[in-house]
C-alpha cells in the first residue's frame, strides 16, 4: 500500500522496529537521550555523506529510514557495528545512530522516506 501507519506507543525507548513499506524494509528506532546526544555531537565535516542529525529527523527521538544499504542493497543489522547503529554484513558498512555511513563501501547515508506525525503517537510513512 502507498502509506503505512505505525503506533509509536508500542515501541519502547531504545528499541528498533522493522516494518515493510512498498516492499522495502523501514527501520524505526526510538532513540534514547544518550543516542540523540551522540548523533548530534558528530562533526559533520568528517562524514562521507555530510548531513547533520537534525536534517535526518523530524523529532530527535524517532529515527525513520529505509533499511537498504546504499552499497548494494542488503538489509543492515541493528544495534551492531562500530558506531552504535547498524552494520551491513554483506561487505562491512557501518552506520551510526543517525543512519549515516561511517565506514565501509557504502557511498551514502541510509535513505529517509517521506513520513509524518499526524498525532503524537502516530507515524505515517509514505
Ligand atoms: Fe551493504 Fe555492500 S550491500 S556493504
Amino acid at each position: 500500500q502507498a502509506k503505512v501507519e505505525v503506533d509509536l506507543a508500542a515501541i519502547p525507548e531504545g528499541k528498533n522496529v522493522l516494518i515493510k513499506w512498498r516492499g522495502k524494509p523501514v527501520f524505526i528506532r526510538h532513540r534514547t537521550e544518550d543516542e540523540i546526544k551522540e548523533a548530534e555531537s558528530v562533526d559533520v565535516s568528517t562524514l562521507r555523506d555530510p548531513q547533520s542529525d537534525a536534517d535526518r529527523v523530524k523529532k530527535p527521538e524517532w529515527l525513520v529510514m529505509l533499511g537498504v544499504c546504499t552499497h548494494l542493497g542488503c538489509v543492515p543489522i541493528g544495534e551492531s557495528g562500530d558506531y552504535g547503529g547498524w552494520f551491513c554484513p554483506c561487505h562491512g558498512s557501518h552506520y551510526d545512530i543517525s543512519g549515516r555511513v561511517r565506514r565501509g563501501p557504502a557511498p551514502l547515508n541510509l535513505e529517509i522516506p517521506n513520513y509524518d506525525f499526524p498525532e503524537d503517537d502516530k507515524l505515517i510513512i509514505g
